[in-house]
């Protein structure tokens, strides 16, 4: 116990004295994270060894390459955020049965944050004859503009009818499970998960290396269920969209994130729900699988039309440019422009009574398939108010009617909910742990 309390006061002196003052709110909660872990009356030995690591010092190589974004904030980073170029989203399902544990790992991860969102170390240098605190792969790299998020799963809150953490009466409604949607394959081994961590960097080692360490801090209280990796290509319209695997623009048409009154309209939780939850939001992740074999078969004109846009361009049919508005109405030669089982057809707020989505998915790329081609597609990532009202109707009519159907499965699924973000020294989820 005394060690990591020595070293949290070391680390907080230091960063005191170097103008980077930890305030009094950090001090007072790390050193309970780090009393808690080291105390090992209620933390795993691994979480105790992590808190006792002196909770982050030793400056990652040239912190301030490649662009900081604050972890701390109003709200968590990595939902309003410009897409960053790479992804590691990571699952996780807590094996603890105690509450004081989960809270405690909460802390240890938010502090761990902060602190990896300032291009540091997740640990002090110690002694050589122990693992390092850090695991190195991200020693040289910067902060790379890294973002962490954290979302709970709906088995956080209650999973097979077992309250264990004391939280069912604090579930959004809006945290409903997905319903089943016609023609998923999903791999029950990719879908569900108590927590999400959710890390986005310009460099994919940044990322991995988020997610690793967090991961290692929590070990003996969670255990890792999914990852998976994603990135986007480097070139990004006007817009802010990029070409997804199938080619085509992804993006044009999202919700702008900058737009303050279409987040607060769309996407920020606000008085509906518990009030842990408000300035938060919802995540719907899925992962989709295209059959690239047999689209890359596809015509030109074909695939123009299944998605409603050029492919070229990536304007809509009918229209010049990528930013020109769809034209859902007019004919040729008697024909709909844009057919009526094209996706953006089917996904547009015209055809989903308003319902909008911001989505901030990335592409994956990872070997073969079973049963034969490349395994790949789109990681979809989307944040909304109420996804019961938001993704699930717009992906009901996309299940059954999408031109693209031919050419995709959807192969993982889970749904969080997305605490807002907090200031410096406090931690994720405090206020659903306090309630
Ligand atoms: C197979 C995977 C998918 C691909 C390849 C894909 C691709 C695209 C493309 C190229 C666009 C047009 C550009 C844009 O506005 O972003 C688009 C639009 C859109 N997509 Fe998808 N998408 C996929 C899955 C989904 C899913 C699962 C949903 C939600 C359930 C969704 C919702 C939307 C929405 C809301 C739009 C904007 C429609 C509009 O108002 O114009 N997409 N998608």
């Amino acid at each position: 116990m005394l060690s990591g309390v020595l070293a949290f006061r070391a680390y907080t002196r230091r960063m005191a004295r170097d103008g980077d003052a930890p305030g009094d709110a950090r001090r007072r909660i790390s050193r309970r994270a780090l009393l808690a872990g080291a105390s090992g009356a209620s933390v795993s030995a691994g979480l105790a060894a992590a808190a006792s690591m002196g909770l982050l010092d030793a400056s990652r190589g040239k912190a301030n390459a490649g662009g900081q974004v604050p972890f701390w904030g109003a709200h968590q980073s990595g939902i309003a955020t410009p897409p960053q170029r790479h992804l590691y989203f990571a699952a996780l399902d807590f094996t603890t049965p105690s509450r004081a544990d989960v809270a405690e790992v909460l802390q240890v991860w938010s502090a761990a944050a902060g602190q990896l969102c300032a291009g540091r170390a997740a640990g002090a240098p110690r002694d050589r004859a122990l693992p390092p605190a850090d695991s190195g792969e991200a020693a040289d790299l910067g902060a790379c503009r890294l973002t962490i998020t954290f979302g709970f799963g709906p088995t956080l809150f209650e999973s097979r009818g077992d309250d264990r953490y004391r939280l069912s009466r604090l579930r959004p409604p809006e945290l409903a499970e997905l319903p089943v949607f016609p023609g998923d394959r999903l791999d029950p081994e990719r879908c569900g998960g108590d927590l999400a961590i959710q890390a986005c960097a310009d460099d994919p080692q940044v990322a991995f290396h988020a997610v690793r360490n967090l991961t290692r801090l929590s070990r003996g209280v969670a255990a890792l269920r999914w990852a998976q990796a994603g990135f986007r290509s480097t070139d990004v319209s006007e817009r802010g969209s990029h070409r997804n695997l199938m080619g085509f623009r992804d993006g044009a048409n999202n919700l702008n994130p900058r737009h303050g009154t279409q987040m607060a309209r769309h996407v920020w939780a606000s008085r509906e729900g518990p009030a842990w939850i408000a300035g938060g939001t919802y995540a719907v992740v899925r992962r989709i699988r295209f059959r690239l074999d047999q689209w890359d078969r596809d015509s030109l004109q074909d695939q123009s039309r299944r998605i409603g846009r050029d492919k070229t361009s990536g304007a809509p049919l009918g229209a010049a440019q990528e930013s020109d508005a769809a034209d859902f109405v007019s004919r040729l030669d008697g024909q709909l422009v844009i057919p009526a089982d094209a996706h953006i057809r089917l996904a547009s707020p015209a055809s989903n009574e308003g319902a909008r989505l911001l989505r901030r998915s990335y592409s994956f790329a990872e070997g073969t398939a079973s049963g034969g081609g490349l395994s790949a597609g789109l990681f979809f990532i989307c944040f909304q108010r109420d996804p019961r009202r938001q993704f699930v109707p717009i992906q009901q009519r996309l299940a059954q009617h999408d031109a693209l159907n031919r050419y995709i499965s959807h192969t993982g699924s889970a749904v969080f909910a997305y605490p807002p973000g907090v200031m410096e020294g406090d931690w994720v989820g405090r206020a659903l742990f306090d309630a």
